[in-house]
């Protein structure tokens, strides 16, 4: 397949925020310890106009860039010392890139450079080439083989039935996956997911759930509460929050002793209770993890209280590569539902030359288990 790959492919090439044309560049080189992925399917998810637009400091991106943080693919040609992977395997890539001299060293295809001399270098030489183009180089320690036949095969011979676009929600699996790996949900345990409308807490309540918890969804959203309960009428439990910490809070306890709490709050949560809400029922050596993105300077983590109760309280930034070999094994053991079984909807599917209209359906779609993607 190497042998026959053209000389340029098409993508979008962004010169600045908000400025983007689908443009013929040239085809990347696959040298030492990368790999050419031939792009099925990119995800398009609602934080992408904030991405595009650069409409925050940590989405201002080292242009010209080609954007788009993950991908479904198969693999179109190696480097020379890959050593399992094959051409023509289905895989994802990761956009969490490590520099290799110094792995605390990272940046996120698509989404962040980081604000070191270091990461930005690591950005322009290895992650400009993002998954809005019809092929995306990667390193070989990104790309995930993902079993096709379980995946993508028919139920009538063990296939889970999924079409490729059902799992671009893996990348955001993985990072709340990650994060209650780091506070060792366990099964059985009671767990707070807070807010969980979004596409990252949406995530949140399909991994905790996959991983045998009992989930509290806790958010505003009484459609989006109503379609988590739907889809999982045993293992959900919702409560509508109100913003009166005192009233909320009664609403969490009432189902028992909450041993955990995922807080995937976005920035447009900054200073909002819902936190603070989850925390008054938090049980004695209860586990918090924050994997959202509020901006405030503090939180309000009652000290004492926490002290006494010998709370752990973790932040958890993206995830390693056990993690998202850990999520791919629950895709294809079929415990963590994806797609229609997990009451994702795909809302569009959009070429490239559409990314503008695709990026837009995903704002206006942005809700429980919303999909829009782009096939390349
Ligand atoms: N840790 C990591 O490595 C990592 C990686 C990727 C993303 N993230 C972060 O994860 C966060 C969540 O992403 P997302 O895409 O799920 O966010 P989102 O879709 O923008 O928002 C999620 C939910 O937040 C709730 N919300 C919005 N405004 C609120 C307000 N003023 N007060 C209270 N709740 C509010 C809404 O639910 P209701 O209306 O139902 O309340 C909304 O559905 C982002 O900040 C993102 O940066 C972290």
């Amino acid at each position: 397949m190497a042998s026959s790959l053209p000389d340029t492919m098409r993508a979008v090439v962004q010169t600045g925020p908000g400025k983007a044309t689908v443009e013929s560049v040239p085809m990347p080189k696959v040298e030492h310890g990368s790999a050419l992925i031939k792009l099925d399917t990119s995800l398009v998810h609602s934080n992408v106009a904030h991405i595009f637009k650069a409409d925050h400091d940590m989405f201002q991106l080292p242009y010209p860039i080609i954007p788009g943080s993950f991908g479904i693919g198969r693999i179109a040609a190696l480097g020379p010392d890959a050593t399992t992977l094959q051409e023509g395997q289905l895989v994802m890539v990761s956009s969490l890139i490590r520099a290799r001299d110094d792995p605390s060293v990272n940046v996120i295809r698509g989404v962040f450079a980081g604000f070191t001399p270091e990461s930005q270098h690591l950005y322009k030489t290895l992650a400009r080439s993002g998954f809005f183009a019809e092929y995306v180089p990667a390193p070989l320690e990104n790309i995930y083989r993902l079993d096709e036949t379980r995946l993508l095969g028919s139920p009538q011979v063990g296939g889970l039935g999924y079409t490729t676009g059902e799992l671009v929600v893996l990348s955001a699996n993985a990072i709340v996956y990650a994060s209650m790996r780091s506070i060792a949900l366990q099964p059985g345990e009671r767990v707070i997911v807070t807010p969980a409308t979004g596409h990252y807490s949406t995530a949140a309540v399909d991994v905790a759930v996959a991983l045998g918890a009992r989930v509290i969804a806790a958010s505003r959203s009484a459609a989006g509460l109503a379609r988590l309960k739907e889809t999982y009428p045993d293992a959900v439990e919702t409560v509508q929050l109100t913003g009166d910490i005192k009233t909320d809070g009664i609403a969490l306890g009432a189902f028992g002793p909450v041993d955990a709490i995922v807080d995937v709050s976005p920035p447009a949560a900054t200073g909002a209770t819902n936190f603070a809400a989850a925390l008054s029922v938090l049980r004695e050596r209860g586990r918090v993890t924050l994997v959202g993105g509020r901006e405030d300077e503090t939180l309000p983590i009652p000290y004492l209280k926490a002290m006494i109760n010998n709370w752990t309280i973790k932040g958890s930034y993206m995830y390693s590569r056990e993690d998202l070999e850990g999520i791919v094994r629950l895709a294809e053991a079929g415990l963590m539902k994806l797609g229609k079984r997990a009451g994702h909807v795909v809302h569009g599917v959009y070429s490239l030359d559409d990314f503008l209209a695709a990026i837009d359906k995903a704002v206006e779609m942005a809700g429980p288990g919303a999909l829009v993607y782009i096939k390349p």
